[in-house]
């Protein structure tokens, strides 16, 4: 079969591996891409942001699957564009990747489906937001209701950082998420579902801040690794009966069943699982890694998500051990980054045995890689356990070279 992949990270570069590893795929076509993904696949270009330039492109390519990759794309009717020209589509209709594309929407959903997650206020005005900053107390939390890149999210002790945080989203012209704040360690499941049956991939943890020791402002993550070793045993199976399928049969009720991946972001506090936030996509870096261990092939489920035959996969089969992801970012990251410099030693990388390197803000210039955004490469790794798995890709990060680069050095230390 032919799958078009749309996106242009890490998440799109790794997905596009596991797609060329399957052997029911013949080809990948990928667009807009980077430079990593231009190496493996045929690559065209695309405004991903235009529901109808993607569906032009589907009916370019012919595929026999579209994968849409980022948010974006999913928030704006790409899937339904894509669709509504008679092509197979793994990624949610507009309507429900709103569980994305709104927090205040999300709110809404997991009060009728009694889901368990942060108290909150959905706030139109500067009065409601400094009421509901003093009911709920620090650390303050903050969120822009529509998508933000990874940006709308502020979580501080400083009560006029949080005001002015708020202030910039009310000004963007839209509604602010206010909510109490949840301690304890997040984790990241993702829940394939048709609408109707799901399956829970391996539960994975983001590193989301910029520092070592999980300081610094906040990124699109940093680093993962999967499975958890410190979860409880039935960790999966208490978010698959307490948040994921009540929020997919909410959204079934309502006429806009969900299909594709319902990312679900928990933290464990000390009161039991809260939902911090959905997605209507795969997380990146995480499914870089999760990626690493899925052992089934994969156009056969993204297949079945698309067209509602999930019930009747054959269950999913995992290698055993552990797999990692560490993210080297550009100079500046996750503030204004420079780009066009050049990427050198990934060859090397993947020379350390269980090393694999996918690309994101990459691009070609004059023959070689350079950088063109802020998270630059993504280095994967398995080993038969989490401290081999993580001295392969810190051995590989090692060998990579681009000036005044950045990443986390305790990428799964708290995972012992
Ligand atoms: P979100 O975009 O909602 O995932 O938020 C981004 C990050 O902000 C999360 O991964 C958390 O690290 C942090 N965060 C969001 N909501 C909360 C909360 N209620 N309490 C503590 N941290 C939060
Ligand atoms: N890993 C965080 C995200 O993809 O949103």
């Amino acid at each position: 079969m032919k799958v078009l992949v749309v996106g242009s990270g890490a998440r799109e570069h790794a997905l596009v591996k596991s797609l060329l590893a399957d052997s029911a795929v013949t080809q990948v076509v990928c667009a807009p891409g980077n430079a990593g993904i231009a190496e493996d696949c045929v690559r065209l270009s695309v405004d991903v942001a235009d529901p109808q330039a993607v569906a032009d492109l589907a009916e370019r390519v012919a595929p026999d699957l579209v994968v849409i990759g980022p948010e974006l794309p999913l928030v704006n009717g790409a899937a339904d564009a894509v669709r509504a020209r008679g092509f197979r589509c793994f990624g949610p209709s507009a309507e429900a990747a709103l569980l994305e594309g709104s927090k205040a929407f999300a709110k809404q959903i997991m009060a009728a489906a009694e889901v368990p997650t942060a108290r909150s206020v959905t706030c139109v005005g500067s009065d409601q937001v400094t009421e509901a900053l003093d009911r709920f107390g620090a650390p303050y939390v903050v969120k822009d209701d529509g998508l933000a890149a990874g940006k709308g999210v502020v979580v501080t002790d400083d009560r006029d950082d949080a005001i002015a945080h708020a202030r910039h989203c009310l000004v963007r012209g839209g509604q602010v998420v206010v909510e109490e704040y949840l301690d304890g360690p997040e984790i990241s499941l993702f829940v394939l579902t048709d609408g109707t049956s799901a399956v829970p991939l391996l539960p994975a943890q983001d590193h989301k801040r910029v520092g070592d020791g999980d300081t610094g402002p906040n990124t699109g993550g940093m680093g993962a690794y999967t499975p958890l070793p410190w979860g409880p045993e039935d960790l999966v199976d208490q978010i698959m009966t307490h948040v994921a399928q009540p929020v997919i049969a909410e959204m079934a009720a309502r006429g806009t069943p969900f299909s594709g991946v319902l990312y679900c972001g928990l933290a464990l506090t000390r009161h039991g699982l809260r939902v911090v936030e959905f997605n209507a996509r795969f997380g990146d870096p995480e499914i870089q890694a999760v990626l690493r261990l899925l052992a089934s092939p994969i156009s056969p489920l993204l297949t079945a998500v698309a067209d509602g035959t999930l019930a009747d996969c054959p269950p999913l089969a995992w290698r055993d051990g552990s797999a990692v992801c560490v993210v080297v970012a550009a100079q500046g990251y996750p503030g204004d980054v420079i780009t066009g410099d050049p990427v050198t030693g990934i060859d090397r990388a993947e020379e350390v045995p269980g090393v694999s390197v996918v690309h994101a803000g990459t691009a070609l210039q004059d023959g070689g890689v350079v950088t063109s955004g802020g998270r630059v490469l993504s280095v994967t790794a398995v080993g038969d356990d989490l401290a081999e798995a993580l001295g392969r890709a810190y051995d590989g990060v090692a060998r990579i070279d681009i000036r005044g680069s950045h990443y986390r050095h305790d990428i799964g230390s708290r995972a012992g």
